[in-house]
C-alpha cells in the first residue's frame, strides 16, 4: 500500500478557552514508527486521542486508510484500524489477563470454545514473547505487566495503527528493549506505531520519523536520522538546554544516628528481613529489577502493606501499629508509583488535592485557614510550573506530567522528616524532571531523609549518596552511588537474579 494510513488536516481542538491543538496537519505512513514528543501539556496525548477516536476535533479532518473518521468514537476508529494504548492504563482489574486481551471482541469470539481462546492467547503471547499467564487476575499484575496486556489487546484487534502513549514509562531498561523488539516486528508487518514518549534515547533508537510538538502546534516533522538528543530537546523547549543532574549536598557524617531505620521488616507482599538506615540529609537509592520488591519496601515503611515482622523507627523511636495515617503523623511522606490509583483524588481540584494531608497544619483553632491554603497552593504551582496554573483546575483532565507535579506538591506542602519517592520523574518532561531533581536535592539540604526508587539507574546513581541493591524482596548489597557505573550495577543485578536464592549474599557477583 502506498499513501498515508492516517492523515490529519487542519485539526483544531479547544477545551473551554484553552486551545489544545492548533492547525495540525500531519501524515503517518504504513510501516513506520513515528515518535511524538514535546513537553508536558504540549498536546501529545490529545492528538493521539483524536486519531484514536476518543476526542472529536473542533475543526479539520481525520482520515484513516482513506476513510474519514466521521463519528469520533474509539469503536469507529478501531473499525477503521486504529487502537490506542493509554498513558493511564484502562483495563478491567477484576477480569483475567486473557479476558482483558479479548474484551470487546465478543462479536468475533462468540461461540468459540474457551480452549480456542486460550490457544489464541498462547499464540499471541508467543509472538510477543511476554510470557503472561492468561488466567491471572489483572488487578494482581504489576504496572509493567498490565502494559503488556494493553499491547496484546491492540494486536488482538489487528490494528493497522497502534498509538502507544508512554508505553515504557513503567518498564525496566530490559523490558523496554523487549517492547522495542515487538515494535520492530509490528513495523515489519507493515503496521504503523505512533510512539509518544519522554525518553529521547528510545526515540533515537527505535523510531523512523519524529514529530515535535510545542503548545499545541507542530514544531517539525522529519526523519530521525537528522536529529540528535540536543536538537530534539531544543525543538521541544524552543531554546538550548543542558541535560544534567544537580550537584548533591555532601553526604552526612556516617557517625550521625539515622533519621529512619527499618529493622528486619517483612511483609506478605514479599519483602523479607529488610533493614535500611537513612540519615538526615541523606539520599538513599533502592535499585533492583522490576519485581525485586523496591516499591514494596516503600509501601512497608509507609504502613501501606502491614509488617508481619520487624520495625520502622524515626529517630530511634519505633512507630507502633504502623499505618499510613501514623506514618504521615510521624513525618513520613510517600509519593507512590501508580499516581492514578494511589496518589490523587481525580474528582477533586488542584487545591484540595495538595492540602488534603495537611489540613491540620493549615488550620487555626480547628478552622481551615483558606487564605493560607491558597497561598501555599499558588506557591507550589509556581515552584513546579504546573499547567494549568489555576488552583481550582480539574486534576482529572491534566496531562500525565502535570498530574505527577500535583502529586509531588502534595507532599512538598507539609514538612516531612522522611520522603519516600517511587519513580518521581516518570512521565514528566525534561524541564519538570530537572525541577524534581532540584526538589530532591533541596529536601536533602533541609535535613530530610530521602529514599529514591527509579527504574532509571542513571537517575538513582546520580541523585543518591548510597544505594541498596535488591533482589527477590531482600537487600543483597550496598554501593556508593557516585563510584558505581550503570553497567556495573546492571551486571551485578542480573547475576544476582540468575543465582539460586540464598546463594546471592554469599558470593559477590562481580569484582569490586
Ligand atoms: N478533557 C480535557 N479537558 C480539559 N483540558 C484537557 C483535557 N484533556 C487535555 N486537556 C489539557 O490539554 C493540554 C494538553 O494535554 P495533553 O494530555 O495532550 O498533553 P501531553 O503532551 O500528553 O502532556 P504529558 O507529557 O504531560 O502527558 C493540557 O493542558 C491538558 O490540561
Ligand atoms: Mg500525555
Amino acid at each position: 500500500m502506498s499513501g498515508p494510513v492516517v492523515r490529519l488536516a487542519g485539526v483544531e481542538k479547544s477545551f473551554g478557552a484553552a486551545r489544545i491543538l492548533r492547525d495540525i496537519t500531519l501524515e503517518f505512513a504504513p510501516g513506520e514508527v513515528h515518535a511524538l514528543i514535546g513537553e508536558n501539556g504540549a498536546g501529545k496525548s490529545s492528538l493521539g486521542k483524536i486519531v484514536g477516536g476518543y476526542y472529536g476535533a473542533d475543526r479539520g479532518t481525520v482520515d484513516i486508510l482513506g476513510v474519514r473518521l466521521e463519528r469520533p468514537t474509539p469503536r469507529h476508529a478501531l473499525q477503521l484500524g486504529v487502537a490506542m494504548i493509554h498513558q493511564e492504563l484502562q483495563l478491567v482489574p477484576q477480569l483475567s489477563v486473557a479476558q482483558n486481551v479479548f474484551l470487546g471482541l465478543e462479536t468475533n469470539v462468540a461461540g468459540l470454545l474457551r480452549g480456542s481462546e486460550n490457544q489464541r492467547f498462547t499464540e499471541l503471547d508467543r509472538r510477543c514473547g511476554f510470557g503472561l499467564d492468561p488466567r491471572r487476575t489483572l488487578g494482581d499484575l504489576s504496572i509493567a505487566e498490565r502494559q503488556k496486556v494493553e499491547i496484546m489487546r491492540a494486536i488482538a484487534r489487528d490494528a493497522r495503527v497502534i498509538i502507544m502513549d508512554e508505553p515504557t514509562s513503567s518498564l525496566t531498561a530490559d523490558e523496554a528493549e523487549r517492547l522495542h523488539k515487538v515494535i520492530a516486528w509490528l513495523r515489519d508487518e507493515g503496521r504503523t506505531i505512533i510512539y509518544v514518549t519522554h525518553f529521547l534515547d528510545h526515540v533515537l533508537a527505535v523510531c523512523d520519523r519524529v514529530t515535535v510538538m510545542r503548545d499545541g502546534c507542530i514544531v517539525r516533522t522529519g526523519p530521525i536520522a537528522k536529529e540528535t538528543k540536543r536538537s530534539l530537546v531544543e525543538a521541544m523547549l524552543g531554546e538550548s538546554a543542558e541535560v544534567a543532574y544537580p550537584a548533591l549536598p555532601p553526604a552526612p557524617d556516617p557517625t550521625l544516628p539515622p533519621r529512619l531505620s527499618v529493622r528486619n521488616a517483612s511483609t506478605e507482599a514479599g519483602i523479607a528481613d529488610v533493614s535500611i538506615d537513612i540519615r538526615p540529609g541523606e539520599i538513599v537509592g533502592l535499585v533492583g529489577l522490576v519485581g525485586s520488591g523496591r516499591s514494596e519496601v516503600a509501601r512497608a515503611i509507609f504502613g501501606a502493606d502491614p509488617l508481619t515482622s520487624g520495625t520502622v523507627a524515626l529517630d530511634d523511636k519505633a512507630i507502633v501499629n504502623l499505618s499510613p495515617k501514623r506514618a504521615v503523623r510521624a513525618g513520613i511522606a510517600f509519593i507512590p508509583e501508580d499516581r492514578r490509583k494511589q496518589g490523587l483524588v481525580l474528582t477533586q481540584r488542584t487545591r484540595p488535592n495538595m492540602s488534603l494531608p495537611h489540613l491540620a497544619a493549615i488550620s487555626r483553632f480547628g478552622l481551615l485557614d483558606i487564605a493560607e491554603e491558597r497561598r501555599r497552593t499558588r506557591a507550589m504551582i509556581a515552584h513546579f510550573g504546573i499547567v494549568p496554573a489555576a488552583s481550582d483546575g480539574e486534576v482529572a483532565y491534566y496531562s500525565g506530567g502535570n498530574q505527577q507535579k500535583v502529586l509531588l506538591s502534595k507532599w512538598a506542602y507539609g514538612t516531612p522528616q522522611v520522603v519516600l519517592l517511587d519513580e518521581p520523574s516518570r512521565g514528566v518532561d525534561i524541564g519538570a524532571r530537572r525541577r524534581i531533581h532540584d526538589f530532591i536535592v533541596e529536601l536533602a539540604q533541609s535535613g530530610v531523609a530521602v529514599l529514591l526508587i527509579s527504574s532509571e539507574l542513571e537517575e538513582v546513581l546520580n541523585l543518591s549518596h548510597r544505594s541498596y541493591l535488591m533482589s527477590r524482596g531482600a537487600i543483597v548489597g550496598e554501593i556508593a552511588s557516585a563510584s558505581a557505573s550503570v553497567d556495573q550495577v546492571l551486571f551485578r543485578l542480573f547475576n544476582v537474579e540468575t543465582q539460586q536464592p540464598g546463594e546471592a549474599a554469599a558470593s559477590p557477583a562481580y569484582p569490586e
